[in-house]
C-alpha cells in the first residue's frame, strides 16, 4: 500500500513504536494524526514532524474510552477525511503473576492495547469499507503468540489483540482492506518498562538471545510491513525463527521460556 499521500491514525504516537512509526511515515509524505492521551506530548511531536517538513496533527483521547473513540472519529473524519493506513500501537500492562495481579489491574491491562484497538477499528471500518481501501496494523508481542512466567494478564491481552487481528483478516476477505499482525523484539529505546516497573526484570533468559531493536527499526518494518501488504511480520527476523521454532517444537520452547522466566520470590507450588 502506497504510504506517500496517504492519511494515517497512528495510536499510542506520544512514545516508542508508535511515536517513532508516525514520525517514519510522515518522512514518506504521510498526514499523520497522533492519537495518544497526553495532548502535550502529541502536540510537541506534531511540531517536530513539521519542523522536518511533515504533516501531522494532534488528536488525543483515552482509547479506553468508548465515548472519546467515538468522538475522536467524527472528529477525524469530518476535519481529515477517511483514513488508509491505521496503526495500534497504544499499549500498556505490568507483567504480574496471576495472585498478584489486581482485578481492576487485569481490566486495565485489557484497555490497552486489546479495547483500544479494536474501539479505534470500529470508529473508521464503516468509512474506510466504503470507501474499500485500507491497511490495518496492530502492534503485537512476542507474547502474542509465547507464553512465559509472571505476566498472565499481559500475555492475555496480547494474544486478544493478535486474535483481533486474525479475526479482522477474514472479515475483510472479499475487500481491499488487509490487516496485519506487527511483533516487534524489545525495544532498546522505549519508555515501557520504565512506565511499568518490575517488569522487564521478567524476560526470560532465553528472549536475551535475540537481539534488541531500537523504536526506529521496529517503525521501519512497519513501513516495510505497508509496503508490502504484509499479513504478519517479525522484527528482527531472528524472533521470527524462533516462533516457527515454537511451532515446529513446543515442548523445547516451552521449557526454555518457562524454566529461564520469573520464578514466585515467596510462594512456590511445586518442588
Ligand atoms: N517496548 C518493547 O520492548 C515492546 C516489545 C514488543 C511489543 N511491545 C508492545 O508494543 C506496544 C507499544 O509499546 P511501546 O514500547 O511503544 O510502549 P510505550 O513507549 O510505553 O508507548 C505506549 C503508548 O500507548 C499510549 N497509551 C497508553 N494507554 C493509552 C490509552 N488509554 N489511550 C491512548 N493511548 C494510550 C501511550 O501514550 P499516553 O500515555 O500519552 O496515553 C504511549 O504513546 C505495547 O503494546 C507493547 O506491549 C513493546
Amino acid at each position: 500500500m502506497q504510504i506517500a499521500g496517504s492519511l494515517c491514525v497512528v495510536s499510542g504516537a506520544s512514545s516508542g513504536i508508535g511515536k517513532a512509526t508516525a514520525t517514519e511515515l510522515a518522512r514518506r509524505g504521510a498526514k499523520v494524526l497522533l492519537v495518544a492521551r497526553n495532548a502535550e506530548r502529541l502536540e510537541q511531536i506534531a511540531s517536530e514532524i513539521a519542523n522536518a517538513g511533515g504533516r501531522a496533527w494532534a488528536f488525543p483521547a483515552d482509547l479506553s474510552k468508548p465515548q472519546e473513540v467515538e468522538a475522536l472519529g467524527q472528529a477525524v473524519l469530518e476535519a481529515h477525511g477517511v483514513p488508509q493506513i491505521l496503526i495500534h500501537s497504544a499499549g500498556t500492562g505490568a507483567w504480574r503473576f496471576v495472585e498478584e495481579t489486581s482485578y481492576q489491574e487485569f481490566i486495565e491491562q485489557m484497555n490497552t492495547p486489546y479495547f483500544a484497538a479494536a474501539f479505534l477499528t470500529r470508529a473508521f471500518l464503516p468509512a474506510m469499507l466504503e470507501a474499500n481501501q485500507g491497511f490495518i496494523l496492530s502492534v503485537c508481542s512476542p507474547a502474542s503468540r509465547q507464553v512465559w512466567p509472571g505476566a498472565a494478564g499481559y500475555i492475555a491481552a496480547r494474544w486478544a489483540l493478535n486474535g483481533f487481528t486474525e479475526a479482522l483478516r477474514a472479515d475483510l476477505y472479499e475487500t481491499n482492506l488487509k490487516a496485519c499482525a506487527f511483533f516487534p523484539g524489545k525495544i532498546s529505546d522505549s519508555e515501557y518498562f520504565s512506565r511499568n516497573p518490575d517488569t522487564e526484570n521478567r524476560i526470560p533468559r532465553v528472549g536475551r538471545f535475540l537481539p534488541e531493536i531500537s523504536s526506529r527499526q521496529a517503525a521501519l518494518g512497519i513501513v516495510r510491513a505497508i509496503e508490502t501488504e504484509a499479513r504478519t511480520m517479525f522484527v528482527p527476523w531472528q524472533l521470527g525463527a524462533f516462533d516457527l521454532l515454537a511451532r515446529l517444537f513446543p515442548r523445547i520452547t516451552e521449557r526454555l521460556a518457562w524454566s529461564s522466566g520469573a520464578k514466585r520470590k515467596t510462594l512456590r507450588v511445586k518442588g
